[in-house]
């Protein structure tokens, strides 16, 4: 039998939905090697203010297709100071915590490192945000989600933009990643898609697109016209960029952001699968006494990456352009 161990996770940053699964397959695994295992609420501010619920199967045992998180998510300015790393480390230790495990994206990721040099249990990372971009996993926990509603809500705007003659400009979520924007571009048949990973010259990129948009309406005006739009990509909201293609074409234009509701929902199958695979992964590195990395999955292999690799995405991205610029008709 494994030795005891008393494990603490965090669900931090922007939630996904699929935490509530990686969430359920930390802690059944976790009591399967017979550890004890607890949940800080609402990110890091949770453990700094010693803020925390010991979890059981009973907790967990329904939570797997929910979005949300039930031990809450935050964002934790606190973490960005010394005095707040010191609090966290020290609430770890009189929590008698072994080992942490962090469920979020590239900021959740920086916060452990900071922590790891005050405190010296494990830390384990799990890849969890809608905006798939964190090094060391094909994808997020949330993303395969987040793009199936994205695409649902584009699908819609077609319709309407089909029946009215209408050119759409829909953005999408992503921070400072245009992926989400790409793949439901994709999937949606979007004529255009708008990303900072596309864009070298901001003016030359407008100039070229509304010359685009009126070649393609003077070709079919009666067709309907989808552009999605990473948020911010450009200088201008997808509002003013509707407004002027509407001058520039003629043709009325309108805009949609998506917003919060891509971070809402039931996990998609794919994510509700990463999650468990990555939860009980995450477990087994605690188990092997590792520490300072995050397990994700890349080409089907389970991978683990150090936290501090974690966010050089620049490979990464080039593989969504370029299947983009393939794939794209
Ligand atoms: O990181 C996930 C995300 O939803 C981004 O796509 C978005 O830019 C950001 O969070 C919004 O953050 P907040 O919830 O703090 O407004």
């Amino acid at each position: 039998m494994s030795k005891q161990k008393r494990i603490a996770m965090i669900t931090s940053g922007g939630d996904a939905p699929g935490m509530n699964s990686a969430i359920r397959a930390i802690t059944l695994k976790a009591l399967s090697c017979n550890y004890q295992i607890i949940g800080y609420h609402g990110g890091y501010n949770g453990l700094i203010d010693e803020n925390y619920t010991e979890l059981g199967a009973h907790q967990v045992n329904d939570i797997i297709h929910r979005g949300g998180t039930i031990i809450k998510s935050a964002r934790c300015p606190a973490m960005h100071t010394e005095s707040g790393i010191l609090q966290a480390a020290n609430s770890l230790r009189k929590c008698h915590v072994d080992a942490l495990i962090v469920i979020g994206g590239d900021g959740s990721f920086k916060g452990a490192e900071a922590l790891s040099a005050h405190w010296s249990g494990q830390i384990i990372g799990i890849p969890g945000t809608i905006d798939n971009d964190i090094n060391g996993t094909d994808a997020t926990i949330g993303f395969y989600t987040a793009i199936d509603t994205a695409l649902g809500c584009i699908d819609k705007i077609r319709d309407t933009a089909q029946a009215f003659e209408r050119t759409f400009v829909v953005e999408v979520m992503g921070r400072d990643c245009g992926i989400i924007a790409m793949e439901a571009g994709l999937a949606s048949g979007a004529e255009q898609i708008i990303c900072k990973e596309l864009i070298d010259d901001e003016q030359q990129f407008i100039a070229q697109l509304k010359q685009d948009v009126a070649l393609s309406l003077a070709q079919d005006a009666a067709h309907s016209y989808v552009l999605v739009m990473a948020e911010h990509s450009l200088s201008i909201s997808a509002q003013e960029l509707a407004e002027q293609l509407s001058d520039f074409t003629g043709v009325d234009s309108r805009s949609a952001i998506l917003g919060y509701v891509q971070r809402g929902g039931a996990p998609v199958a794919g994510d509700r699968i990463l999650a468990t695979q990555l939860g009980v992964e995450a477990v087994k590195q605690i188990e092997l006494g590792n520490t300072g990395i995050m397990v994700g999955i890349e080409n089907a292999q389970v991978t683990t990456t150090a936290l501090s690799d974690t966010s050089d995405t620049q490979a990464r991205n080039v593989n969504f352009v370029a299947r983009l610029k393939e794939y794209r008709l």
